[in-house]
């Protein structure tokens, strides 16, 4: 199962996780739109088998090209994206185990997202801080809703 987390917002992984461990089901966070978002306390891209975030200059944590991570606290699946991050790598990069892609992340982009990264909580709280100003001077206006769940 894919669970996409939308406008910062995790989905209900109480609920989800019941039922992927009822069905044998694995279990994917698309936290591309929810880096920084919290769920019951517990931060976006910690939730099923693993979960997958996008640096796209669009998203919260944005590098200014392309880039991305993935997350997961199973050794097994980490080794593989390691594995498929390079060609498919095994012991060492000229044995190629499985099909995989060239995806590692440019090393100025990882720069541009730890720089970024150190000022991301300041940053989150200016973005909340223009959004509470929108739903004030929005408030007059019932039709407009600027929360999905509110
Ligand atoms: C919810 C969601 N998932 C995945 C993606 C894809 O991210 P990327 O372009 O880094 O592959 C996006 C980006 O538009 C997104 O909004």
């Amino acid at each position: 199962m894919i669970a996409v987390d939308l406008y910062g917002l995790p989905a209900d992984y109480d609920r989800l996780q019941e039922l992927c461990t009822a069905d044998g089901l694995f279990l994917l966070e698309d936290a591309a739109q929810s880096f920084g978002g919290e769920y019951k306390g517990r931060k976006a891209c910690s939730f099923g088998d693993a979960a997958a975030t996008s640096f796209f200059p669009a998203k919260p944590l944005g590098c200014y090209g392309d880039g991305g991570m993935v997350f997961t606290n199973r050794d097994d699946l980490a080794e593989i994206c390691r594995s498929l991050l390079v060609h498919g790598k095994g012991k060492d990069k000229y044995d190629n185990v499985r099909i995989g892609l060239n995806a590692r992340l440019d090393t100025l982009q990882a720069a541009i997202v730890l720089a970024k990264f150190e000022v991301f909580p300041d940053e989150l709280e200016k973005r909340q801080h223009v959004a509470r100003r929108y739903t004030e001077a929005l408030a007059p206006h019932p039709h407009l809703l600027t929360s999905p769940r509110g």
